[in-house]
């Protein structure tokens, strides 16, 4: 049978490892377990069984395996030092029987994406990042739908945008909406600008194209996909227009929980939730409802159930095509867009009438501001 193995690591740390370890969960401070962390070994997780093909009913068995890393350790530690965790990592997942490794969250932001960690490991490797684009892009489009903002008028901001993950997106973003500003770090501009040039010169491109360097720009956009690698929240009440809608694929959120608290009148959503084909069984809750993944576990999955042992997606340069290409061979297997999630719950048909509704009210209390 053909293999596949996913790295995971905590995110959130104290809930994170309360999923596999409770009672450290519970004792250890962020603090603590920051810094054990660091002395952690690779970890075996769980199997991963019943994903299933589609379209030809090809089975596939699969690990998690854990680095024990937060993000805050992979930005703090010298890059060679995190390399070798996951190369280690990916050497537990290669003694399991792993044919081909995806590599989850940071471990796929930290360095070079994966180019390194790649060359050191005896199986093939991908970042999972080309699919993360492609259902993240379509979740955008289904939520401006269902919130009834019609794509061709809008402006989509991408924070994030000079990232592996923002810059394609913005790419296939510009086919699509009205308008697309690129919003990036200030001493980032020429990167920025860089992206811009190479999207305008993109045939299909219908979307005017302009920058910002500041996260209040944001107020401008019907919809924005963020997908930065900042620890820290950087997305603000503040910063949303009324009826907005936001899609948050980074991991940590950008997003603060004091949108969701305050802003009745804007849509987050979770990106990147699939509907795994099968009756798949992950033997270990990552906090997503069963049957489940990540898009970048999906890509991984896909490229098993394809027989595509390769290194489909590496480094900080994804194109267009690869993101078309596994969207089709993920669709042709039977992995689709999941529903909608924000902050780790399942967004309701009710609850986008509630927003619309609260919409509606704020923009009549604010009648000078012209929603385009
Ligand atoms: N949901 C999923 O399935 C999934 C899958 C893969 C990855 N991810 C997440 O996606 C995110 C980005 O991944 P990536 O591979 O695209 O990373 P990347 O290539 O390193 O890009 C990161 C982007 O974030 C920006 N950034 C970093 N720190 C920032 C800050 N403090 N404020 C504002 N912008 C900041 C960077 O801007 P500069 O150019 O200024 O440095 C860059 O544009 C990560 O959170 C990752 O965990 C999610």
């Amino acid at each position: 049978m053909d293999t596949f193995a996913f790295i995971i690591h905590p995110i959130d740390p104290k809930r994170d490892v309360s999923r596999k370890f409770p009672l450290l969960g519970k004792v250890l401070t962020v603090k603590q377990i920051n810094f054990f962390s660091t002395f952690f070994p690779p970890l075996y997780i769980s199997e991963i069984d019943g994903v299933r093909s589609a379209a030809t009913g090809k089975e596939i068995r699969g690990w998690f395996v854990a680095c024990p890393y937060t993000p805050a350790r992979m930005l703090e530690l010298p890059e060679k030092t995190v390399y070798h965790k996951i190369v280690q990592t990916g050497n537990l997942a290669r003694r399991l029987g792993a044919g081909l490794l995806g590599l989850g969250a940071f471990t796929s932001v930290v360095g070079d994406g994966g180019v390194t960690i790649a060359r050191a490991l005896p199986m093939p490797v991908t970042t999972g990042d080309s699919y993360t684009v492609a259902i993240a892009v379509e979740a955008v489009g289904e939520a401006a739908r269902v919130m009834e903002i019609p794509m061709a008028g809008a402006t989509a901001a991408v924070l994030g945008a000079t990232g592996a993950i923002g810059s394609v997106a913005a790419e296939l973003i510009a086919r699509e909406a009205g308008a697309v500003l690129l919003v990036g770090r200030p001493q980032s501009a020429g990167r920025l600008e860089a992206v811009r040039d190479r999207i305008r010169s993109r045939p299909g491109t219908r979307a005017q194209v302009s920058l910002a360097s500041d996260v209040g720009a944001l107020a401008g956009a019907d919809l924005i996909l963020t997908v930065t690698s900042a620890l820290d929240t950087v997305v603000e009440p503040e910063h949303l227009r009324p009826g907005a809608v936001v899609c948050d694929i980074a991991r940590p959120r950008d997003v603060s929980a004091r949108v969701a608290a305050v802003r009745d009148d804007v849509l987050v959503i979770d990106g990147g939730m699939v509907a795994v084909p099968g009756a798949v069984d992950f033997h270990f809750n990552f906090g997503f409802p069963p049957g489940m993944a990540y898009a970048c576990m999906a890509e991984t999955m896909t490229l098993a159930l394809e027989g595509r042992f390769e290194s489909f997606t590496l480094g900080k340069h994804i194109s267009v095509e690869q993101v078309e290409e596994i969207a089709r061979l993920a669709s042709k297997h039977g992995f689709k867009l999941g529903g909608f999630r924000s902050f780790e719950r399942a967004v309701t048909p009710e609850q986008i009438e509630r927003v619309k509704a609260a919409s509606a009210r704020s923009r009549s209390a604010r009648p000078r501001e012209v929603h385009s």
